[in-house]
C-alpha cells in the first residue's frame, strides 16, 4: 500500500476558452486532513471532480490511492459529498443510505447497522424515515455526509461540506473529520471558509486562479509571529536585523519575526540603541491575514 493518498502531476483542465485549473501537483498523505482553499471559481470543484475521475483532465496526470486516477477498483474505497448534494430527494434519508449502501455492495443487517449508525452521528434518526425533499438545507447536507462515509472510504472528499450549515452543524462536521482523521482516513476538503480550514485540517493549499499559490503545513505553523511595535523614529537598519519590515506609520512599525525568542532581544537592541519603546504586542498570523497576503485583497473569501 501506498504511503501517498493523492499525487498528481500538472493536471490542467479547460473548457472551451476558459482555463479552469492551469496546473495542479500536489500530494496528500494518507490520513492527513488536506485543505484545499481559495476564493469562489479557483478551480476547487474541477480539481476534485478530476480527482474523482468525473471528468477528463485536459492534460496531466495523478494516482488516488495508488492507481491512476478514474480507476473502478479505487472507486469504492472513496467518499465524496458534492457542493451541490441534491440526489434522490423523493427517498427517506434512511432509504437514500440503502440505496447508496447498495451501490457500494453492502446488504442485509450490515446494511441497516451502517445506516442507523450513519444517521445517528449525524445526528437525523429522528428524521430518517422523511422524505428529503421536506429537509432542510443543513439536514441535507448531514444526509449526504453520512452517503459519503457508507463504505468506510479510506479518502473521502468533502465539496464546501458546512456552507449550508448552522454553526452546530459546522461543529458535527469538525467533528467527524477529526473521527476519520483519528480512524486513518484521508480528507480533501475544498473550503473557501478558512475558519473551517483553520480549525481541521493539516496541511492547507492556497489556489488562485487555477494554480496552486501557497502552502501551509498547519501544525509547523512557519507562518511566523508579527509584532507591533510603538517607537519614537523607525530605526530601521536596525529592526532588519531582527525580522522584516512590514508597514510603518505614524510611529507603529509592524515587523515579522521568525519566532518568540525573538521579542526579547529585539526590545534589547530597540532600548540599547537609545529608540524609545512605548508599546511592544505579538500576534501569530491567522489563516485570514495569510489568505489576503497570498491572494490580495480582491479574493477575500466568502
Ligand atoms: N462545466 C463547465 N463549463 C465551463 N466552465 C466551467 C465548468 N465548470 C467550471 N467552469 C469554470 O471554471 C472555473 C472554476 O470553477 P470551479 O472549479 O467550480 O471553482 P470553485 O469550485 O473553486 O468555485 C470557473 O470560472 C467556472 O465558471
Ligand atoms: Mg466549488
Amino acid at each position: 500500500m501506498t504511503a501517498l493518498a493523492i499525487e498528481t502531476h500538472g493536471l490542467r483542465k479547460r473548457f472551451g476558452e476558459k482555463l479552469a485549473v492551469a496546473d495542479l501537483s500536489l500530494t496528500l498523505k494518507r490520513g492527513e486532513v488536506f485543505g484545499f482553499l481559495g476564493p469562489n471559481g479557483a478551480g476547487k470543484t474541477t480539481s476534485l471532480k478530476m480527482l474523482l475521475g468525473l471528468i477528463e483532465p485536459t492534460a496531466g496526470s495523478g494516482t488516488l490511492l495508488g492507481r491512476p486516477i478514474g480507476d473502478r477498483v479505487t472507486r469504492g474505497r472513496v467518499g465524496f459529498l458534492p457542493e451541490h448534494f441534491r440526489f434522490q430527494d423523493w427517498l427517506t434519508g434512511r432509504e437514500l443510505l440503502r440505496f447508496h449502501g447498495k451501490l457500494f455492495g453492502l446488504r442485509g443487517r450490515a446494511l441497516e447497522a451502517r445506516a442507523d449508525q450513519l444517521l445517528a452521528r449525524v445526528d437525523l434518526l429522528d428524521a430518517a424515515d422523511r422524505p428529503i425533499n421536506g429537509y432542510s438545507k443543513g439536514m441535507t447536507q448531514r444526509v449526504g455526509l453520512a452517503q459519503a462515509l457508507l463504505n468506510e472510504p479510506d479518502i473521502v472528499f468533502l465539496d464546501e461540506p458546512t456552507s449550508g450549515l448552522d454553526p452546530l452543524g459546522r461543529l458535527l462536521v469538525r467533528d467527524l473529520i477529526r473521527e476519520l482523521r483519528d480512524g486513518g482516513t484521508s480528507v480533501f476538503l475544498n473550503s473557501h471558509l478558512l475558519g473551517e480550514v483553520e480549525a481541521t485540517c493539516d496541511r492547507v493549499v492556497f489556489v488562485k486562479q487555477g494554480r496552486v499559490v501557497h502552502e501551509l503545513d498547519m501544525a509547523v505553523r512557519t507562518h511566523g509571529l508579527e509584532v507591533e511595535l510603538r517607537v519614537d523614529g523607525v530605526p530601521e537598519r536596525l529592526l532588519a536585523e531582527h525580522g522584516t519590515l512590514l508597514a510603518h506609520a505614524d510611529g507603529v512599525v509592524r515587523l515579522r519575526v521568525a519566532d518568540e525568542e525573538a521579542l526579547p532581544r529585539l526590545a534589547e537592541a530597540l532600548v540599547r540603541s537609545g529608540t524609545r519603546l512605548y508599546g511592544m504586542t505579538a500576534h501569530r498570523r491567522s489563516l485570514e491575514e495569510t489568505f489576503l497576503a497570498v491572494m490580495g485583497e480582491d479574493q477575500r473569501p466568502g
